[in-house]
């Protein structure tokens, strides 16, 4: 295997991470997982604490969101997630995401002289319109420790090439290594450090973080001051975008000066 391609090494990211916080107090990696999420659900089912980052080189059922397939070549990429157990009211949980998709755009700038976007709900973007991660949150909140807390999956393309990506995502999808201006390979446990810094930094703000953490959100959208077109089941929305509701919501205003509210099962578009 080329250098890029090595297995991750667990004990490099920790020797990397900056203060010690709640998010990757313990980190754990493995060469191949069925999902990285799904191995935050059964060790959360066990009581595990918050905090824990699991990442594997290899996912053999890694998933997006609505049911896609995350895939990924095997080796150049991070595929993580982490088991978060939030303090704060289980209804602000989908904040969540808006915090991760800040966070990522952060840790990612550290590589790059442009800056990325966030393409609401739950994606990152390079130059405009191409997806370098996903993020995935699936939260249990029931009343047993055992069953409450979230798992925040995370897929960024980092050291992968355009033949890297399956055909149909060539246009669409790009790395960081292709986000740089000397397309130099990135190393990954580094990239992972900062991005756990990141998140822990973000997520240890708590509530109070939260109205600075949404303006920055909105400034990152790549809809911001764009007309964007959302896909619901049987309707179709067009508006403006008008910024980010409590928990992350996309705020749409549609013709007349009305404004409508989007949680984020929708399919989501800007227009030219
Ligand atoms: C999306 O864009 O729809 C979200 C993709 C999330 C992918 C990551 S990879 C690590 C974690 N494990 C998974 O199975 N999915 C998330």
């Amino acid at each position: 295997m080329s250098p890029e391609q090595d297995g991750l090494n667990a004990e490099r990211i920790r020797e990397l991470l900056g203060e010690p916080g709640v998010i990757g107090r313990d980190v754990q990696t493995f060469p191949e997982l069925d999902s990285t999420n799904d191995a935050i659900h059964r060790l959360a089912a066990e009581g595990e604490k918050e905090g824990l980052a699991i990442f594997a080189d290899r996912q053999l059922r890694g998933r997006g969101r609505r049911g896609a397939r995350w895939e990924s070549a095997p080796g150049r990429d991070l595929l993580f997630s982490v088991l978060l157990r939030p303090s704060f009211a289980a209804e602000h949980w989908a904040r969540l995401t808006t915090l991760a998709a800040v966070a990522v755009c952060r840790a990612l700038e550290k590589y790059l002289d442009d800056a990325a976007e966030i393409k609401w709900p739950n994606d990152v973007y390079l130059q405009k319109r191409r997806k370098v991660c996903g993020i995935l949150l699936e939260t249990r909140a029931g009343n047993r420790t055992t069953e409450r807390y979230a798992a925040l999956g995370i897929g960024v393309n980092v050291n992968g090439e355009k033949d890297d990506f399956p055909e149909a995502l060539r246009q669409s999808a790009i790395s960081l290594r292709m986000g740089r201006r000397d397309g130099a390979v990135v190393e990954r446990e580094r990239v992972a450090a900062r991005l756990l810094d990141e998140l822990d930094r973000t997520y240890r703000a708590g509530e109070a973080g939260w109205p600075e953490l949404r303006v920055e959100a909105e400034a990152r959208s790549v809809f911001q001051g764009k007309g964007v077109r959302l896909q619901g089941e049987g309707a179709l929305h067009e508006g403006v975008f008008a910024g980010l509701g409590d928990c992350g919501e996309l705020i749409l205003e549609v013709e007349g000066g009305a404004r409508r509210v989007f949680g984020g099962a929708e399919e989501v578009q800007r227009m030219e």
